[in-house]
């Protein structure tokens, strides 16, 4: 069985009838995503907020009802997938560029759930390179500003042009190979002008994280 999709299937049964739903972006959320308009089609009554225009489409595809943010009072559980995860449920997300959306919504939900399969286990962060999304004015000069906190950087292409976030802003990916002190760095970085926000996504904000394993096993964090 496809590990992403036992993850994501299994953190499906912590929404419970009534609750707003926050939906990831990717491949493993897009697993969740699927699933829930399942139990949609089966009688489940949920409302949903998307973190991309893509997990809006998909969500709209499978039936699942989407509100508008003004309207929202809470979002009850959010269920995202990640590029990285260490043994401190520290996060490294943003590989399809979603990263702003994905962490206001984390950030504003009671619980935050994280699917992933067991290959983005890391002992320490890093080796997947930082997206961090910045404003297109003066980008060259946040690049700089990035490279000085230990990092290679570069603008995140796409069909040979910068790829642009659902935001209408630049992700720089930022090699730091080994991130030892994540807090740290996401501090550092959130001080740099230019800079919208960081993919890193910090303990306690990640309150469980769901492994699936290709032998078809789960493992909690
Ligand atoms: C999207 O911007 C990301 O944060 C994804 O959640 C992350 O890249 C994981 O993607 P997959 O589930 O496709 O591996």
């Amino acid at each position: 069985m496809d590990a992403k999709k036992l993850a994501a299937e299994s953190a499906v049964e912590y929404v419970e009838d009534g609750m707003t739903v926050g939906l990831g972006t990717g491949s493993t959320a897009s697993w969740a995503i699927k699933a829930l308009g399942e139990k949609v089609k089966a009688g489940l009554h949920i409302q949903a907020v998307a973190s991309s225009v893509a997990s809006e489409d998909l969500a709209k595809q499978y039936g699942i009802q989407l509100t508008d943010f003004s309207e929202l009072s809470r979002i009850d559980v959010t269920i995202d997938g990640a590029d990285e995860v260490d043994a401190q449920c520290n996060l490294i997300k943003g590989g399809g560029g979603a990263l702003l959306r994905e962490k206001i919504i984390a950030y504003n939900s009671s619980q935050f759930i994280v699917v992933v399969d067991e290959s983005k286990l890391v002992r320490t962060l890093g080796k997947f390179p930082l997206p961090v999304e910045i404003v297109p004015f003066a980008a060259e000069l946040t690049l700089k500003q990035l490279k000085n906190l230990g990092c290679e950087t570069s603008i995140r292409q796409k069909d040979g042009k910068n790829f642009v976030t659902d935001n209408g802003n630049l992700i720089a990916d930022c090699f730091f190979n080994q991130i030892e002190v994540p807090e740290l760095l996401n501090n550092s970085i959130l001080l740099i002008p230019g800079v919208v926000e960081s993919g890193l996504f910090l303990h306690p904000k990640v309150h469980r994280v769901i492994v699936g394993y290709a032998d078809g096993t789960l493992h909690l964090l």
